[in-house]
């Protein structure tokens, strides 16, 4: 029997990758197929969460029991994620968010002309580091890494640039980790320097795996 120990919490998701358009038939994206993000949400809503899924363009079928908010574009996204943020006790970004959009979107098709094309990029804003900033006192906020070197130096950093509670890192290098397939290997970092690896396991038992660290952080806050 799943445990019932997120019982009445409100917990936002984000998952899959954002579309950054070029013009009306293109765009830039990324390889995540948003498998990781809906298994968090199922497997919150199954711990007696009421669960908010921000989900980019995936293929996926939303879990039962969930509420889902289709967004596009990592700005999209990012009025959304800060909307529905402010009342959830617990935040775990799983998206892969586009740090870089084309900076200028033609409104027609570019036509092919020269043998080389240049197209300029410009920031993104960084939703996880707002809703560091943001943070309520006591919410707990979850963020993602996915590298490809120094995994423990970049995730360390990720978590206290943009004041998490846990960063759970995947080096997307490694088999069977990461990007599209139906498991994840990820290690879990906490504030105060605590470290767990989980096994390479399914993207449902990962999920399960990151939410027991949840779990335990919600309820040695709350004394439950
Ligand atoms: O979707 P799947 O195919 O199942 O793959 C799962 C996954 C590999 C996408 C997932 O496990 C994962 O690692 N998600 C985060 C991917 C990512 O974009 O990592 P990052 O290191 O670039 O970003 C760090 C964190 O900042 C992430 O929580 C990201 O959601 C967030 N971010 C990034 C950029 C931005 N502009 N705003 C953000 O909020």
């Amino acid at each position: 029997l799943t445990p019932q120990d997120l019982a009445g919490l409100m917990v936002l998701v984000t998952a899959g990758p954002t579309r950054e358009p070029l013009d009306p038939v293109r765009y830039l994206t990324n390889r995540s197929s948003g498998k990781m993000g809906y298994a968090l949400a199922r497997a919150a809503a199954q711990r007696g969460a009421r669960v908010v899924l921000v989900s980019g363009p995936t293929g996926l079928t939303p879990p039962p029991e969930v509420q889902l908010v289709p967004v596009e574009t990592a700005q999209e996204m990012y009025e959304q994620v800060l909307q529905y943020g402010s009342g959830a006790a617990v935040v775990i970004k799983a998206a892969a968010v586009a740090d870089y959009r084309p900076l200028q979107l033609s409104d027609q098709k570019i036509k092919k002309k020269d043998t080389q094309l240049t197209v300029q990029l410009t920031q993104n804003p960084d939703i996880l580091a707002e809703l560091g900033r943001r943070k309520a006192q006591g919410q707990i906020l979850v963020g993602f890494a996915a590298e490809t070197c120094n995994l423990q130096k970049n995730a360390l950093d990720k978590l206290h640039r943009k004041n998490l509670d846990l960063l759970v890192a995947n080096d997307v290098t490694l088999p069977g980790a990461g990007f599209d397939g139906d498991t994840n290997q990820v290690r879990i970092f906490g504030s105060q320097g605590q470290e767990e690896s989980l096994p390479l396991m399914n993207k449902h038992k990962v999920a399960h795996g990151i939410l027991d660290r949840v779990s335990r952080l919600y309820h040695s806050r709350v004394g439950g």
